[in-house]
């Protein structure tokens, strides 16, 4: 007979702690959360602050770097981001062996996972020069690969990247111009753009973070790691939710259908959960979303867009469940995500590019966690263990006494 709690008592601690909530699996020294207070700090820097003052390369070269850059900094970063933003050719060809009707979120796991297949003089990571180039290849090519995967869907020629735009504006081109037009970048778009990537560019150990961070502690390379990152981010209870979240307040279409759905979102024995709504770690307030509520008015006014319909369901929305014990007690906050689809739409993307849109931007954050991680001496192979509630030990049965 095995004795299985025996097995548990390999090594000094064994916890018991599904969904890891409160279980750190390394240290860190890049993005800093405290949910008690609605606390989210880059590097040591707040992130209202880095949303208002910054823009998103500086932002990511102080994830990758550990410091906001200086001015020659910032300038040969930009630059080198730039070199990078072209994809393969042959990376364009493989996008037709997808459906036109594909998830762009599809194709993106597809494209990046495949980029180890394009890129292998950057796959070596016992090579620090080659960790570095994988980096910047990914930052600089990621909206490429968004924006492609968006114009495949739509059956519209892909557009190359246009060097002499800064990153947000560049990403919009790409999504938007088309051969016949001359198109122009609206500069408010683009700010909105790049506070929206800004605010989706690190949160720790979240989901996918995390699951970048297991890949690479095998030794995969940086491409197959951040494919499984976006992988993980797919999911509606994480960078889904922006896309789930905007579908729910069209379906709730008008501000006297709100509670009824409060009533579906309390109710034990119905699935549904207002999407953009809770958090794991935030029990108060997400900071980023503060900003994304005001960034949603600014855009929509200067846009000219007013009494936008959506965007009222939502206002209403959050005062109501903000005024309900049910979210209250159980601390149930808008997230990030509760604000960023009618900005999104606003500009003119389609649902189903939301999370591509968050994928490309938190790019920089797993690919800053992955370094810091391959930096890290203290980091093994990650392996949960698990609690084995099965059966014991039991005889073979032949087929035949079943
Ligand atoms: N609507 C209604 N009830 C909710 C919601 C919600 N959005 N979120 C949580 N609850 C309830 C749960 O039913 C549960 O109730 P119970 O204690 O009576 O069983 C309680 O609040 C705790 O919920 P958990 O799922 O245990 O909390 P957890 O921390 O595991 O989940 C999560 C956090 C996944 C974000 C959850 O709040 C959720 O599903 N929200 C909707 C999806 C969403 O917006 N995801 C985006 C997250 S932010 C991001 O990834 C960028």
């Amino acid at each position: 007979v095995i004795d299985i709690s025996k097995l548990y008592a390999q090594g000094d601690v064994f916890t018991f702690d599904p969904g890891f909530t409160s279980t750190a699996a390394c240290d860190s020294t890049i993005t800093f959360i405290d949910g008690e207070e609605g606390v989210l700090l880059h590097r040591g820097y707040p992130i209202d602050q880095l949303a208002s003052k910054s823009h998103f390369l500086e932002v990511c070269f102080l994830l990758l770097y550990g410091h906001l850059p200086t001015a020659s900094e910032v300038e040969d970063f930009e630059f080198r981001v730039t070199r990078h933003t072209m994809v393969h050719e042959q990376m364009t060809k493989f996008y037709s062996g997808f459906r036109r009707d594909a998830h762009p979120m599809a194709i993106m796991v597809g494209v990046v996972g495949a980029m180890s297949a394009f890129y292998h003089d950057s796959t070596d990571i016992s090579d620090p020069w080659q960790r570095e180039v994988a980096s910047i290849r990914m930052i600089a090519k990621m909206p490429t690969i968004a924006a492609m995967a968006y114009k495949y869907t739509i059956g519209q020629p892909f557009v190359y990247p246009r060097n002499d735009l800064d990153y947000a504006s560049n990403f919009l081109h790409m999504c938007f111009s088309v051969p016949a037009e001359n198109y122009e970048v609206n500069p408010i778009l683009s700010r909105a753009m790049d506070r929206i990537f800004t605010l989706h560019a690190d949160h720790e150990q979240n989901a996918s973070t995390s699951t970048v961070r297991l890949a690479g502690s095998s030794g995969a390379n940086p491409f197959a790691c951040i494919a499984a990152g976006i992988a993980c981010l797919w999911g509606p209870a994480h960078g889904g939710a922006n896309q789930a979240c905007l579908e729910m307040l069209k379906e709730i279409g008008t501000v006297d259908r709100i509670p009824e759905y409060i009533a579906r979102a309390k109710d034990k024995d119905d699935p549904f959960r207002l999407m953009g709504f809770g958090h794991r770690v935030y029990k108060n307030f997400d900071p980023r979303a503060k900003v994304m509520k005001q960034s949603a008015d600014e855009v929509l006014d200067l846009l000219g867009i007013e009494d936008n319909p959506i965007l009222q369901v939502a206002k209403e929305l959050e005062r109501q469940a903000l005024e309900d014990p049910y979210f209250t007690d159980k601390k149930l906050f808008p997230n990030v995500d509760f604000y960023s689809g009618i900005i999104l739409e606003a500009m003119g993307f389609p649902t189903a590019m939301f999370t591509p849109i968050f994928a490309l931007a938190r790019t920089v954050g797993w690919i800053s966690q992955w370094k810091e991680m391959l930096g890290d001496p203290k980091q093994k192979i990650g392996r949960p263990r698990q609690l084995y509630i099965g059966e014991t030990l039991r005889d073979y049965v032949d087929v035949e006494n079943r």
